[in-house]
């Protein structure tokens, strides 16, 4: 499971929820496994997991942790791990494991990300940028949700989703036409409604400044 939903929302889980799940694993003796393809290393370095204190059995991750170059990482238990070769009998290769240039990219964007604290500014950032969102739909009066997490974003043109059928409900033409009208003023969101949007250390106060200026002119038309 995604810890935060990334592929249909942003949609963050309800108080208790991943604390709620981990608890049945553990009962059932089911493995946990977190994709935090999207949620490592921006919600904070130690990924939903960190920032939720929930702890999974397995991790997946990629994104981020490449610097831009393509990688995939699967973390987890030792005595897991340990069971794939040279120690155990599970046999998995790939022409890029381990690829240098990749792990060496991945390693200077955590050293830049740790170093410089990039993203207790970018999370701020988000902070700042939902709530000027938030202020402009409620001016509109227009009914959507603004939702996401820490450099994480979106506008849901409905009410606010707290799980995936709930955000099926939302006016998908609505946000496909308003997509084009942005798209038209120069700002180029995702294509759908269940795409998130994503802060990145580039984004400028100008740039977020001018965003907001499109979604103000444009949520309306
Ligand atoms: C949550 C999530 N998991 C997995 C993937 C797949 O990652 P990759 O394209 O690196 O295989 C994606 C891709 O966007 C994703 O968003």
């Amino acid at each position: 499971m995604e810890p935060v939903l990334g592929n249909i929302g942003p949609i963050l889980p309800e108080e208790g929820y991943l604390e709620g799940v981990r608890r049945l694993t553990e009962d059932h003796g089911v493995l946990l496994i977190f994709d935090e393809v999207i949620t490592g290393f921006r919600l904070s370095l130690g990924g939903a997991q960190a920032f939720y204190g929930v702890v999974p059995d397995m991790t997946t991750l990629g994104k981020v942790i490449g610097g831009g170059f393509p990688i995939g990482v699967v973390g987890g238990r030792r005595d897991l791990l340990e069971t794939v070769a040279p120690r155990g009998g599970v046999y998995q290769a790939g022409t890029f494991n381990g690829s240098p240039v990749s792990l060496a990219a991945g390693m200077a964007t955590l050293d830049v990300l740790e170093g410089e604290r990039v993203l207790e500014r970018l999370n701020a950032v988000g902070d700042g940028l939902r709530a000027a969102l938030s202020d402009i739909v409620e001016d509109l009066g227009l009914g959507y949700s603004v939702v996401g997490i820490a450099s994480i974003f979106k506008i849901f043109f409905g009410d606010l989703p707290k799980n995936y059928v709930e955000a099926l409900r939302c006016d998908k033409a609505g946000y496909f036409a308003f997509f084009r009208r942005m798209l038209q003023a120069g700002v180029f969101l995702p294509p759908s409604q269940f795409e998130t949007n994503f802060l990145s250390a580039a984004h400028t106060e100008d740039v977020i400044n001018e965003t907001l200026e499109a979604y103000k002119l444009n949520l309306r038309s």
